[in-house]
């Protein structure tokens, strides 16, 4: 079958689809059998990272599953430890590697550094790579306001894409307009919530997890759909991409399923109401070069 997802422009005129698979958290065993329900299910766009130690599958799964490369839109992420330049070439190559492909659609910076000016060479290195061809945009992960403005002001290549930990308790409408601004699409991570510990069901400030949120679900109900596919339409029509991962195949079929279906503008302003301003993830002002070195 075609992909399901509607493509939107980057700023270099390559089309990413608005919505994807994201496999962060998956197992070498999940992660093969979930690209397979994804790209059955009309997924086109898989998110990896070094650090999720799943590349190889995800290439592994992309192979098996008949598509053809070309249709696809594979996205990795340079691990924080892999920063500086010549490292940062090395690590492409190995990810590359991992993935059995010979380019990437899309290489992010996965977070930005205390070590500023590994972080900048970190970014020439990926300037190198689309300029060679073997990524066909590149862009950046975690990235506040004035990070952007001194990577941008440091460089030749305006990041295509800033992914950020966003969902309705934690919207970032600031960070949004910014990247509007300069050009930058903007792809939401953790969308549905799942950066959120739900364990004891009352978290995040005294509050429910998204999908079980009261506002959400009721909107749900109206339009006889999950609150997950609610949250998904909402990043749509927000001009935002999403990932949501899951590794089962029911959850990874509906949550495409949103294109067929709209919010109204009063819907949209109920979701917008719900942010906390609390972000979940770590600070991007925190994180260095050794940060998650264990690959979590
Ligand atoms: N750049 C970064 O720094 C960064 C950081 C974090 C994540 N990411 C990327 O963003 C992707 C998504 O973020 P995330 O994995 O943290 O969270 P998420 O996609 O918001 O949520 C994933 C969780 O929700 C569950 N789930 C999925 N669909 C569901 C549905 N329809 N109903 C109920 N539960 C559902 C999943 O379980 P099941 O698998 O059992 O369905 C999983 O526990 C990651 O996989 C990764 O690719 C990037």
């Amino acid at each position: 079958m075609a992909g399901k997802s509607p493509l939107i422009n980057l700023n270099n005129g390559v089309k990413m689809p608005a919505l994807g698979l994201g496999v962060f958290a998956a197992s070498a065993e999940e992660t093969a059998s979930a690209i397979a329900s994804a790209i059955s299910s009309g997924y086109r766009l898989i998110d990896t990272a070094r650090s999720y130690n799943n590349e190889a599958q995800v290439g592994e799964g992309i192979r098996n599953s008949g598509v053809d490369r070309a249709e696809m839109f594979v996205t990795t992420k340079l691990f924080n430890g892999d920063y500086g330049y010549e490292r940062a070439l090395r690590a492409f190559d190995e990810s590359l590697g991992r993935l059995g492909l010979d380019y990437v659609d899309l290489y992010l910076l996965h977070w930005p550094t205390k070590d500023w000016n590994a972080t900048i060479q970190s970014w020439k290195a990926a300037e190198k790579i689309l300029g060679d061809g073997r990524a066909r945009a590149i862009g950046v992960c975690n990235f506040l306001e004035d990070q952007l403005d001194e990577l941008i002001a440091a460089s030749d290549v305006v990041p295509a894409v800033n992914q950020i930990e966003l969902h309705p308790y934690f919207a970032q409408k600031p960070l949004l307009a910014k990247n509007r601004a300069l050009g930058i699409v903007t792809e939401a991570w953790s969308p549905i919530g799942g950066a959120i510990n739900d364990g004891d069901g009352d978290n995040h400030g005294g509050r429910k997890h998204p999908l079980t949120d009261p506002v959400i679900t009721t909107i749900a109900e109206a339009h006889g759909r999950s609150a997950a596919q609610v949250i998904l339409r909402w990043h749509f029509q927000n001009d935002v991409v999403a990932i949501p991962k899951s590794v089962n195949p029911e959850r990874i079929a509906k949550n495409i399923d949103v294109f067929d279906f709209a919010l109204s503008d009063a819907e949209m302003a109920q979701l917008d109401e719900l942010d906390t301003g609390v972000r979940i993830g770590p600070d991007p002002r925190d994180v260095d070069t050794s940060s998650f070195a264990e690959f979590v």
